[in-house]
């Protein structure tokens, strides 16, 4: 059996342009599972990463500066190898900038001008992330700032959408992986790092699970809580309630929310979040699940 779950972001939009494009990269994935776990994850992550309505790649959310910094990582559950890309600008794909870092040095996490200049040195050439939608939004929100006002804009976009990181597990039958990709939060910090490259906060992989987080990294991070879902799922929890587990351990100890997907061993997906949306697709042998529905923690929240 071969299978594939991807997510679009906590809060990010269900609308049928969204759905379409997580299905699309699920299937790219899917056509490399087979023959190549990581290659394939590499495939559904990129297609994201090419999409400007993801905040991940072109799109990307600006920070404070006006600038797209991006996160990415892979993780294979089978090797136990891990790379991760920190703060990297001016490329369309960090996540396989990450992945070349996997494949080629025994390093696993290059950040900011590092990040850059490994990704010039491997033939990935200098791209535009910034997208015209995300730089109006980040002149709305630096005038609401020098006005002394709280931008009202969403974290993760500023935009009348909502989107944040997108991860992807998957399942070949043989073992698990996980990757994922982010621009982060709206002003944030320039150099600042969240969650989706520090293994065991945004996302893990083992030979019995395989975790993508969405959400404040930092609370991820403080919590290493891809590591934590890992812990039940070896302790016996079924992965829906190792996820739920998760998030409410996560708003006591943070107060913040979350998304969490995962999937172990048995090919037996997990996936909850306590906010607005969580987008998922959820891909068997190729077929989309269409019944497919993460679970809401605070379904008071849910938004259309
Ligand atoms: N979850 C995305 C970030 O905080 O960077």
């Amino acid at each position: 059996m071969e299978i594939i779950a991807v997510h679009g972001g906590l809060d990010t939009s269900r609308d049928r342009q969204f759905m379409e494009v997580l299905e699309e990269a699920a299937q790219q994935g899917y056509k490399l599972l087979a023959t190549d776990r990581v290659q394939a994850m590499e495939a559904v992550i990129r297609v994201l990463e090419d999409s400007p309505k993801f905040n991940c790649g072109y799109g990307s959310i600006l920070n404070l500066d006006g600038e797209v910094e991006m996160d990415a990582a892979i993780v294979d559950g089978v090797t136990n190898r891990f790379a991760a890309i920190a703060a990297i600008r001016l490329v369309n794909n960090p996540i396989s900038v990450a992945r070349r870092l996997m494949e080629k040095t025994e390093q696993v996490i290059v950040a900011g001008d590092g990040a850059v200049k490994f990704a010039r040195q491997q033939g990935f050439p200098e791209a535009n992330c910034v997208s015209e939608e995300q730089l109006d939004a980040w002149q709305k929100a630096k005038e609401s700032l020098a006005r002394g006002e709280t931008p009202t804009q969403n974290l993760f976009t500023g935009l009348e959408y909502h989107a944040d990181t997108v991860g992807c597990v998957v399942w070949d039958g043989k073992g698990l992986g996980a990757a994922s990709s982010t621009g982060g939060f709206s002003l944030k910090m320039p150099g600042r790092v969240g969650d989706t490259p520090c293994l065991g906060g945004g996302i893990f992989a083992s030979p019995t699970s395989a975790t993508v987080c969405t959400g404040v990294g930092e609370a991820f991070i403080e919590t290493l809580t891809a590591k934590y879902v890992d812990e039940q799922i070896v302790s016996g929890l079924h992965p829906q309630q190792a996820v739920e587990f998760a998030l409410r351990r996560l708003a006591d100890l943070k107060g913040t929310e979350g998304g969490i997907l995962t999937m172990d061993a048995e090919g037996r997906i997990g996936s909850a979040f306590n906010a607005g949306r969580f987008p998922v697709v959820f891909l068997v042998n190729g077929k989309v699940q269409k019944d497919f529905k993460p679970v809401n923690l605070k379904p008071e929240l849910t938004l259309n």
